[in-house]
């Protein structure tokens, strides 16, 4: 199926769509020449697509409006790469999983940062509002949160929203953690008003089945940004292991007690390590999902957050990750480090 064709088919209401939302398709014509192959297990597209229902209520199109990937970081790659253009402006919420700034310059995007601060990493709405502006393409992000464990809160999510839809801008939201959320219900941005046509949602299967090496991840969209997602995947990896897509199909038909589960053991473990972190004297702040909490390293006296997680290597056997690497302007990190609660009750008590 042409890129060309799925774009026609897939936008009935021409007139009603701005230029902006237009334009990934246009974008994609700069690989219009290599023909878009889509090698995939339906059998998983239907899973994705009874697992996204259940979770956001949307209905989406099994053959148009799902890309499976290998895993979400191919997702996000494809994402970019088929939807950014060299120089488009891409707004980016610092801290931040690596691969996207990675990604976005790959894609020559022009990176725009907004930092979100301790102790709640909320999003400061004004400063949103300065920094989205007609040139401003899309924005990324990740709820629930790596690495600091935020969840975007509904009144976050419905200003993002908003500003989105004034400013015609795509959002691309990575969503792997989203059955690790703990203190509030997760939201998926594309089940608010408006916007699953202008939202491409990434997810794998890693986080919620603890499979991070089986790799397998998609993309959802409407079918005027899936084609610039499929452009991009069919050359960066053609398709996916046909064994593992069975596989992931039937591990998201799971019942609802293995979600439920999941969510208490790691509540359980997180309950633990706050504990401990505290006891020993870290400022830590609240995680509510994900398997990491932030804390403020400053109380032990080391200089910035490479030297304090060498000094823990070293002199206590316990592995922390420095979070300037997370930053597009690595001081903003100096003061803090990332630890996890996905290991087992003992390693983290014996921590
Ligand atoms: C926010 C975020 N997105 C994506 C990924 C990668 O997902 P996958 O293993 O499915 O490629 C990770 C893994 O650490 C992550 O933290």
């Amino acid at each position: 199926m042409s890129a060309v064709s799925t774009e026609k088919e897939a936008v009935p209401n021409q007139n009603e769509t701005t230029q902006k939302t237009q334009r990934p398709s246009q974008v994609a014509k700069r690989l219009e020449k290599f023909k878009t192959t889509i090698f995939t297990q339906m059998n998983l597209n239907s899973a994705i697509a009874e697992r996204f229902e259940k979770d956001t209520g949307l209905v989406v199109d099994l053959e148009k409006e799902i890309t499976v990937t290998s895993g979400c970081t191919e997702a996000i790659a494809a994402t970019v790469l088929g939807l950014i253009n060299p120089g488009d402006e891409v707004i980016l919420f610092a801290p931040f999983y690596d691969s996207y700034e990675a990604t976005l310059s790959m894609a020559g995007a022009k990176v725009k940062g907004i930092t979100l601060r301790p102790p709640d990493f909320l999003v400061s709405i004004d400063e949103l509002k300065s920094t989205i502006t007609k040139n401003t393409h899309a924005i990324l992000i990740n709820t629930p949160h790596n690495p600091t464990g935020k969840m975007f809160t509904r009144e976050e999510m419905n200003a993002i929203a908003s500003l989105c839809i004034e400013n015609d801008v795509l959002v691309f939201t990575d969503e792997v953690y989203d059955k690790l959320a703990f203190d509030m219900d997760h939201i998926s941005i594309s089940s608010l008003p408006g916007m699953f046509e202008r939202t491409v949602t990434l997810n794998s299967l890693g986080k919620t089945f603890s499979l991070t090496g089986w790799k397998i991840g998609w993309a959802i969209a409407p079918p005027h940004l899936t084609c610039g997602v499929r452009q991009a995947h069919t050359f960066l990896t053609f398709s996916t292991s046909a064994p593992m897509q069975w596989a992931t199909a039937s591990a998201l038909r799971a019942p609802d007690s293995y979600f439920a589960g999941l969510k208490s053991d790691y509540m359980a473990k997180r309950a633990i390590l706050v504990e401990g972190l505290n006891a020993v004297g870290f400022k830590v702040f609240p995680s509510s999902g994900t398997y990491f909490v932030v804390v403020d390293h400053t109380p032990f006296g080391l200089e910035n957050d490479v030297a304090f997680c060498e000094y823990l290597i070293k002199e206590v056997g316990v592995v922390a990750i420095p979070t300037s690497d997370f930053y597009l302007n690595p001081e903003d990190g100096k003061n803090l480090v990332r630890f996890t609660f996905f290991k087992d009750e003992e390693t983290e008590g014996g921590c």
